[in-house]
């Protein structure tokens, strides 16, 4: 696995790459904005798309620019050679200046450069990175043809041994068989001794498969386009969330199945609070009033909370003191839910992101995760209006989905029980918990 600014590239579902095509800066502006709705996890700005790609002052405030308007996402250098797919030919010394510049300039998270350019110059490259932290995907590209899996491995093997960080290999398939080549190279790569993240593609709409099953199969990273696209084949980066998405919850609905089963044995004690945990939008604070009306347990919003303790709306917290300061009296509200007795605890999406959130909350409860897909997240929070200051700047299905996949790890993590709410009211979702709670039916 390797981790680039805590997107882990090499473990679970596969990642979203965007590409950033643009000519200029005014472009690459319009593409990144874009880019934000989208539930792209890093992007690839692919600068030989660039007018001026041969000017390097040019290239490096193209790339702050594009940092800039990119918040935390990581950014892949690319440029692609004509040789390769690219848009221009480059000799081999601008090239090596070309990346020497911005490896220098700190802008780029990861650089992904042609192993077939030879050792001498991707050697002093691959040093330079690694002293600037930077990662480094050594690629092979071939538009015409699929080559052997063999082949494929042995460069993928041989990119490992120059010092790469990852893999990449994108072929042409000319029939079905030559697709199953290159998942047969991809799968061979785990086996090797020590493997590294691998990135494999078969393109064009034949190849479509290749970009959808990177989590069975073992590929890290999906490229998919917002708009534009930079290859052929790749398909539209909700779309492509959406079937990965699929992929992922079924390969991990096991997890799920034993986890629910296991708490089933946690015997739930009068007293004990019952907390809600789980994205925006999920129904948390309905869900937290039927409990309460069927129980008569008093029920504690935690939002309600820090919004009576700060005399402000939650929008107007994190517009005057920032999401820390909001955190910070999250954090207080916990404390006091958590020397309370038998009460409902309806949380905000992002209160068990704190360990010690977490830890306090479990010291007198048990944690209930309500676990939404990101289009019911997305239809809800769109009638809310803004609310919620974390979604209201791109407020669309991509930047959701983008959202919970950081957090979905954690609320599995510390979640005692969980119930998927899609497609069920709050009535029903509120007897699942009771059921689960007290082993029984409470009155209606
Ligand atoms: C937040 C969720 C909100 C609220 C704040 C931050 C989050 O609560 O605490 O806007 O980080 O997910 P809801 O989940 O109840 O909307």
């Amino acid at each position: 696995m390797v981790n680039v600014k805590g997107l882990k590239i090499g473990e679970g579902q596969p990642k979203i790459c965007v590409p950033v095509v643009a000519g200029n800066i005014e472009e690459i502006k319009n593409q990144a904005n874009r880019i934000m709705f989208t539930p792209a996890d890093m992007v690839e700005w692919r600068v030989d798309h660039l007018r001026r790609s041969d000017d390097i002052p040019s290239v490096l405030v193209a790339l702050e620019v594009l940092k800039e308007n990119l918040q935390d996402k990581p950014v892949l250098f690319t440029f692609r050679t004509a040789e390769e797919g690219g848009k221009k030919r480059i000799s081999a010394e601008k090239y090596s200046n070309l990346y020497e510049a911005v490896i220098k300039s700190g802008n780029a998270d990861l650089i992904d450069i042609e192993y077939f350019l030879g050792n001498r110059i991707i050697k002093p490259l691959i040093k330079m990175a690694h002293e600037h932290g930077i990662k480094v995907i050594l690629s092979n590209h071939d538009f015409k043809k699929t080559p052997p899996a063999d082949e494929m491995i042995k460069r993928m093997t041989g990119m490992k041994n120059a010092g790469a960080d990852i893999a990449k290999i994108a072929v042409m398939p000319h029939s079905s068989s030559d697709v199953l080549e290159l998942l047969t190279a991809t799968e061979a790569m785990k086996k090797i001794e020590n493997p590294i993240p691998i990135i494999t593609v078969s393109m064009s709409a034949l190849g479509l498969v290749s970009r959808i099953t990177g989590e069975v199969f073992g590929s890290a990273v999906t490229f998919a386009s917002a708009g534009r696209t930079s290859a052929p084949g790749q398909i539209d980066a909700d779309e492509l969330d959406r079937i990965t998405n699929t992929i992922h919850y079924n390969l991990k609905d096991s997890d799920r199945i034993k986890l629910n089963e296991s708490a089933k044995n946690v015997r739930f004690k009068n007293k004990r609070n019952i907390i809600l945990i789980g994205f925006m939008g999920t129904g948390k604070t309905t869900v937290g009033k039927r409990l309460g009306e069927k129980t008569g347990m008093i029920v504690k919003e935690i939002d309600d909370m820090i919004e009576e303790s700060a005399g402000m709306s939650i929008t107007s917290i994190f517009e005057k003191r920032g999401e820390e300061a909001f955190r910070d009296i999250e954090s207080a509200q916990v404390n006091k839910v958590s020397n309370m007795e038998g009460v409902i605890v309806s949380c905000g999406g992002g209160t068990v992101m704190r360990r010690r959130n977490v830890d306090r909350l479990k010291r007198k409860g048990c944690i209930i995760l309500l676990r939404g897909t990101p289009e019911l997240v997305y239809e809800r929070v769109k009638r809310g209006g803004d609310k919620r200051p974390l979604l209201n700047r791109y407020q669309s299905r991509g930047y959701i989905s983008w959202l919970m996949k950081k957090r979905r790890d954690t609320y599995m993590a510390v979640a005692d029980y969980i119930i998927d709410v899609d497609g069920k009211n709050s009535d029903i979702i509120a007897d699942e918990i009771l059921e689960f709670v007290y082993n029984r039916k409470k009155r209606r």
